[in-house]
């Protein structure tokens, strides 16, 4: 079976942009968890369920049918319910709502019911803030990508204004530092690294010279091919 490997991290820290490079790579299936959590966010939101009741998040989280696929260009998409919610992923109100819906305990035994699912036959390369250390504690590659959280902001604005949103940086950089907060304080699975993560601060780096790290401790840690 081929190994699986987790990426976590913060907010903004490339995970999903080096993710997609090394499956893509090593021709393994990228799994966004980040998008799952945001997919059902704005589900909830669309059905005016309230991000503040528990019990109906985790409710609609039981029923909502969330279904993960890429397409021909290697585009993930996402649909919920059968509807390709991808285009809304980012939506602000969307992001600013998702660590609230993240939160809560009944939701995300649900995700990571389907996120092991997944991850079952192997060839997995899964990015979030939990895979190491509570979804896929038995992945024989671990990394947690970092940056500080001025250049998180830079680029996360940069991708929100490629996708046609408009965006301030301090705006930007005060949502990223609430969601890191509330991401790293929660009760149950919070972001974390895993003991034996790899951590890789990618600050300074090109997205090639992370890969290039990425690859080396490949070599090192998996003995048969990957
Ligand atoms: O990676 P992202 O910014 O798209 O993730 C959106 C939110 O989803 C993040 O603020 C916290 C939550 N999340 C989580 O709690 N656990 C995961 N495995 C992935 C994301």
């Amino acid at each position: 079976m081929k190994p699986n490997i987790a990426i976590d991290g913060p907010a903004g820290a490339g995970k999903s942009t080096i993710a997609k490079k090394l499956a893509e790579k090593l021709g393994y299936l990228y799994i966004d968890t980040g998008a799952m959590y945001r997919a059902l966010t704005y589900c909830a939101l669309k059905k005016g369920v309230n991000i503040n009741d528990q019990e109906k998040l985790t409710d609609l989280a039981k029923r909502v049918d969330i279904f993960l696929s890429a397409n021909e260009d290697g585009q993930l998409k996402v649909y919920c319910d059968g509807e390709d919610v991808t285009p809304h992923l980012r939506d602000p109100k969307v992001s600013q709502c998702v660590s609230r819906v993240a939160e809560v305990p009944g939701v995300r035994h649900r995700m990571v019911e389907l996120q092991r699912k997944m991850a079952s036959a192997g060839g997995v390369i899964m990015d979030g803030r939990d895979i190491g250390t509570y979804v896929l504690p038995e992945a024989q590659l671990k990394f947690f990508i970092t940056a500080d959280l001025g250049e998180r902001a830079r680029r996360r604005l940069k991708d929100l204004e490629k996708q046609g949103y408009e965006g301030d940086l301090e705006e930007v950089k005060k949502e990223i530092a609430m969601r890191d907060d509330k991401d790293s304080t929660r009760a149950f699975a919070p972001l974390k690294k895993a003991e034996d993560a790899v951590l890789i601060d990618t600050t300074d780096l090109t997205v090639d010279q992370v890969l290039q790290l990425i690859f080396k401790v490949i070599r090192e840690r998996v003995k048969n091919d990957v």
